[in-house]
């Protein structure tokens, strides 16, 4: 009888955790939902965005969709809003153990993000990412953060720094299928 309290318990924990939004003073981070296809596509298909974070520029609604129903329907990944508007303007997530792209413990997450161009120079990803570190340390009991940017990436590289990030060590360099090219 406990153990099935318990069991109830920790879904109803995962359920809440889930469903949870996270606020800022400009932005509210929640779930991905199907009706964000059309927002995600307008920003997701600028060759900006997409492959200098290692992914493919999206090449229809239907593929934008079908990206929300898989990568983005996990624990701990948001859509970015801005208070009053309900719209996806970007991502923003941390994934933890074998989810991640590094070798890291199930304790630990690494946090990925993007934000569409015209939302670009307003700190707007800086401010959800703290909000994010929080969430990983206080509500997900993580005890590490990573995060990784392609070199090159100054903008990722200065977001990081803002939120207190700090240089580990460089990768050597990868193949990423995603984008079919080798990457540090
Ligand atoms: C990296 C990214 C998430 C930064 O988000 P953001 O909300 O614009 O972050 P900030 O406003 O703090 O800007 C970070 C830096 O980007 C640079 N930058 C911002 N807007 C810029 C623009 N329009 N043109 C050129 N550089 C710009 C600035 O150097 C800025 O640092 P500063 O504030 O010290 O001047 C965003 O540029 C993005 O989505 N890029 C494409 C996807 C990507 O690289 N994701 C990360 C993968 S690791």
């Amino acid at each position: 009888m406990s153990s099935e309290i318990v069991n109830f318990t920790s879904e109803y924990n995962t359920y809440l955790l889930k469903s949870m939004n996270l606020e800022t003073e400009r932005i509210i981070l929640r779930s991905w939902k199907e009706s964000d296809a059309e927002a995600l596509f307008e920003y997701a298909k600028d060759e900006r965005v997409g492959p200098v974070a290692g992914w493919r520029v999206h090449k229809s609604v239907e593929e934008s969709l079908e990206i929300i129903r898989t990568v983005f329907a996990q624990k701990g990944v948001f859509a970015v809003t801005l208070k009053g508007k309900d719209k996806a303007i970007g991502c923003i997530g941390v994934v933890c153990g074998n989810k991640s792209n590094f070798p890291i413990g199930e304790d630990e997450g690494e946090i990925s993000y993007w934000i569409g161009v015209p939302f670009w120079g307003q700190g707007l990803i800086p401010e959800a990412m703290r909000r994010l570190i929080r969430y990983a340390f206080e509500d997900l009991h993580l005890k590490n953060l990573w995060c990784g940017y392609f070199d090159g990436n100054e903008k990722s590289k200065r977001a990081q720094e803002k939120c207190g990030f700090r240089y580990h060590h460089t990768c050597e360099k990868t193949y990423y299928p995603l984008t079919d090219d080798y990457r540090i």
